[in-house]
């Protein structure tokens, strides 16, 4: 995909959903992050374009609206998975986020059957339920696409860190009393 191409796509999210894209909750979620250093407001844009990206090169005849709104909204969980209070087993924030992110969502929108079905089956296997709908299957698979890559980039740079900054083997060398001494290190 070109930057011109995203761009279009970009530009077409934002004359359909600008209610959500300028609401005070989906700005807000740019403070939870989702995978890695990407937050949830970064990874439902990216989803939206992605989505609408493949219906488009498919051909596909999806409803677009439903795309892209339901896409914004399909993390629309509104906390922070990785907080002590919602990580762990028994809060099963994998299961349990479609219901609370269409709840919240049901609250500020008029969501349609198309746009509900997103938000509620967008982790199939997990939900059990399959998506009804082509824009739900769209949707499920852009977002584990940009779950993957989202992942994979944050572990690639997380071991570029570590290498950068791991401490040197190399031995240091001194000049002590007219003469050279060779300390090894530690680690
Ligand atoms: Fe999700
Ligand atoms: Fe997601």
């Amino acid at each position: 995909m070109t930057n011109e191409y995203l761009l279009k796509i970009m530009k077409d999210i934002k004359a359909t959903a600008p209610d959500i894209l300028h609401s005070e909750n989906f700005i807000q979620s740019d403070n939870n992050m989702q995978h890695g250093n990407i937050s949830v407001m970064k990874h439902s844009k990216k989803v939206a374009c992605t989505a609408l990206a493949i219906s488009r090169k498919l051909k596909l005849k999806c409803d677009e609206t439903a795309i892209m709104r339901g896409a914004l909204l399909h993390d629309y969980f509104l906390y922070d998975w990785h907080t002590p209070e919602h990580a762990g087993f028994k809060n099963l924030h994998g299961f349990y986020h479609p219901g609370i992110a269409l709840k919240n969502a049901e609250k500020e929108y008029d969501l349609s059957e198309r746009e509900r079905d997103i938000i509620q089956k967008h982790m199939w296997p997990l939900t059990l339920v399959p998506p009804k709908f082509k824009e739900s299957w769209v949707v499920t698979l852009a977002d584990k696409y940009v779950s993957t890559t989202e992942s994979f980039h944050f572990i690639k740079a997380a071991k570029a860190r570590k290498e950068k900054y791991a401490p040197s083997k190399e031995p240091i060398r001194i000049r002590r009393k007219e003469k050279y001494v060779t300390l090894h290190r530690m680690s």
